[in-house]
């Protein structure tokens, strides 16, 4: 399998509970490298053009107002199928259907405060790492 990067986001509530340890220590252990990370407080501009795939979508000024309500914790992760690996350790999209032991099983209330995102494929991945970091805050090792 290759090496690959994908943009994860420990969203506010998951920041607010004070887990940004614990989620790390998942992507850690399941052999994702944290590359490049920042804590930031997003603009409404900010959240609406990350998720502008979803801006038709019913969810999308809750979700927006949601991603911009406190700060997150935006990082770019490495490693061998890290777009799939990482999806795997988020779970479901709603937490009531992800599966035990997962990040969103374990962590989120609910599907519209869902604890983290994960880039959902390669092609998402390239845009979303550069959506948030230069290339030259990318550190592989
Ligand atoms: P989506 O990309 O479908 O999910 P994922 O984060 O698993 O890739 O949706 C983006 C976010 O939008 C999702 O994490 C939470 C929010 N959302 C809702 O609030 N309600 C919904 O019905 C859906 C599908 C998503
Ligand atoms: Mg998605």
């Amino acid at each position: 399998m290759a090496v690959e990067r994908t943009l994860s986001i420990i969203k506010p509530d998951a920041v607010a509970k004070n887990v940004i340890g614990e989620i790390y220590t998942r992507f850690e252990k399941a052999g994702l490298k944290v590359v490049a990370s920042k804590m930031k407080h997003l603009s409404k501009a900010e959240a609406e053009g990350f998720y502008a795939e979803h801006k038709e979508r019913g969810f999308f000024a809750d979700l927006v107002a949601f991603m911009t309500s406190g700060p997150v914790m935006v990082q770019v992760l490495e490693g061998e199928g890290a777009v799939l690996k990482n999806r795997e350790l988020m779970g479901a999209t709603n937490p009531k259907e992800a599966a035990a032991g997962t990040i969103r099983a374990d962590f989120a209330e609910s599907i519209d405060a869902n604890a983290v995102h994960g880039s959902d494929s390669t092609t998402s991945a390239a845009r979303e790492v550069a959506y948030f970091f230069a290339v030259t805050e990318i550190c592989p090792r």
